[in-house]
Protein backbone atom coordinates (compact mmCIF):
# COMPACT_ATOMS: atom_id res chain seq x y z
CA UNK A 1 0.00 0.00 0.00
CA UNK A 2 1.37 3.98 -0.77
CA UNK A 3 2.63 5.55 2.75
CA UNK A 4 2.44 9.15 3.37
CA UNK A 5 4.87 10.32 6.18
CA UNK A 6 3.00 13.12 8.07
CA UNK A 7 4.92 15.48 10.08
CA UNK A 8 2.65 17.24 13.25
CA UNK A 9 2.73 20.46 14.43
CA UNK A 10 5.24 19.29 17.46
CA UNK A 11 7.63 17.82 14.39
CA UNK A 12 6.60 13.95 15.33
CA UNK A 13 6.39 11.98 12.54
CA UNK A 14 4.79 8.98 11.41
CA UNK A 15 4.09 7.38 8.03
CA UNK A 16 0.87 5.49 7.16
CA UNK A 17 -0.43 3.32 4.50
CA UNK A 18 -3.34 5.20 2.53
CA UNK A 19 -5.82 3.13 0.58
CA UNK A 20 -7.40 3.57 -2.85
CA UNK A 21 -9.52 6.55 -3.21
CA UNK A 22 -8.82 8.68 -0.28
CA UNK A 23 -7.44 12.26 -0.55
CA UNK A 24 -4.35 13.41 1.42
CA UNK A 25 -6.73 14.98 4.07
CA UNK A 26 -8.78 11.82 4.18
CA UNK A 27 -5.98 9.48 4.50
CA UNK A 28 -4.61 12.08 7.70
CA UNK A 29 -7.84 13.03 9.18
CA UNK A 30 -8.66 8.93 9.29
CA UNK A 31 -5.45 8.05 11.36
CA UNK A 32 -6.39 10.06 14.36
CA UNK A 33 -4.40 13.11 13.17
CA UNK A 34 -7.14 15.50 15.58
CA UNK A 35 -5.30 18.35 14.66
CA UNK A 36 -6.08 18.80 11.28
CA UNK A 37 -9.56 20.07 11.73
CA UNK A 38 -10.25 19.58 7.68
CA UNK A 39 -13.73 21.60 9.16
CA UNK A 40 -15.82 21.84 5.52
CA UNK A 41 -14.69 18.00 5.41
CA UNK A 42 -13.25 18.34 1.93
CA UNK A 43 -15.59 21.00 0.06
CA UNK A 44 -12.40 23.34 -0.36
CA UNK A 45 -14.14 26.15 1.99
CA UNK A 46 -12.28 26.42 5.02
CA UNK A 47 -8.68 26.01 4.63
CA UNK A 48 -8.13 24.16 8.19
CA UNK A 49 -6.74 20.88 6.18
CA UNK A 50 -3.94 23.41 5.32
CA UNK A 51 0.14 21.04 4.75
CA UNK A 52 3.16 22.44 3.62
CA UNK A 53 4.10 19.59 1.00
CA UNK A 54 7.70 18.29 0.54
CA UNK A 55 8.95 20.62 -2.37
CA UNK A 56 10.72 17.23 -4.27
CA UNK A 57 6.58 15.88 -4.58
CA UNK A 58 5.99 19.90 -6.32
CA UNK A 59 5.53 18.59 -10.00
CA UNK A 60 3.41 15.33 -8.96
CA UNK A 61 0.53 17.50 -7.42
CA UNK A 62 -2.62 18.67 -9.28
CA UNK A 63 -2.77 21.92 -10.44
CA UNK A 64 -4.63 24.33 -7.84
CA UNK A 65 -7.62 25.94 -8.41
CA UNK A 66 -8.47 29.25 -8.02
CA UNK A 67 -10.59 28.25 -5.25
CA UNK A 68 -7.86 26.57 -3.38
CA UNK A 69 -5.50 29.63 -4.41
CA UNK A 70 -7.37 32.06 -2.75
CA UNK A 71 -8.42 30.03 0.68
CA UNK A 72 -4.70 29.79 0.77
CA UNK A 73 -4.23 33.28 0.55
CA UNK A 74 -6.60 33.80 3.45
CA UNK A 75 -4.30 31.79 5.82
CA UNK A 76 -0.89 33.00 8.00
CA UNK A 77 1.11 30.37 7.35
CA UNK A 78 1.41 30.41 3.06
CA UNK A 79 4.35 29.28 1.86
CA UNK A 80 5.17 28.13 -1.89
CA UNK A 81 4.80 24.41 -1.03
CA UNK A 82 1.47 25.32 0.70
CA UNK A 83 -1.48 23.26 -0.31
CA UNK A 84 -4.99 22.17 0.89
CA UNK A 85 -5.04 18.18 1.38
CA UNK A 86 -8.11 17.81 0.86
CA UNK A 87 -7.16 18.71 -2.74
CA UNK A 88 -4.72 16.03 -3.04
CA UNK A 89 -6.23 12.56 -3.93
CA UNK A 90 -3.51 9.93 -3.23
CA UNK A 91 -2.89 8.50 -6.35
CA UNK A 92 0.28 5.68 -6.13
CA UNK A 93 2.73 8.34 -7.68
CA UNK A 94 2.64 10.18 -4.53
CA UNK A 95 4.36 6.91 -2.62
CA UNK A 96 6.37 8.44 0.01
CA UNK A 97 4.84 11.67 -0.15
CA UNK A 98 5.81 14.17 2.89
CA UNK A 99 3.78 16.49 4.43
CA UNK A 100 3.71 18.89 7.34
CA UNK A 101 0.51 20.18 9.38
CA UNK A 102 0.57 23.82 8.89
CA UNK A 103 0.64 25.91 11.89
CA UNK A 104 -3.23 26.70 12.96
CA UNK A 105 -4.31 30.08 12.37
S1 LIG B 1 -11.19 20.31 4.46
FE1 LIG B 1 -11.93 22.32 4.23
S2 LIG B 1 -10.71 23.13 2.65
FE2 LIG B 1 -9.94 21.12 2.93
Amino acid sequence: MPKLIVTTREGETSEIDVSDGLTVMEAIRDNGFDELLALCGGCCSCATCHVHVDESFAGKLPEMSEDEDDLLESTDHRSPTSRLSCQIPFTPELDGLKVTIAPED
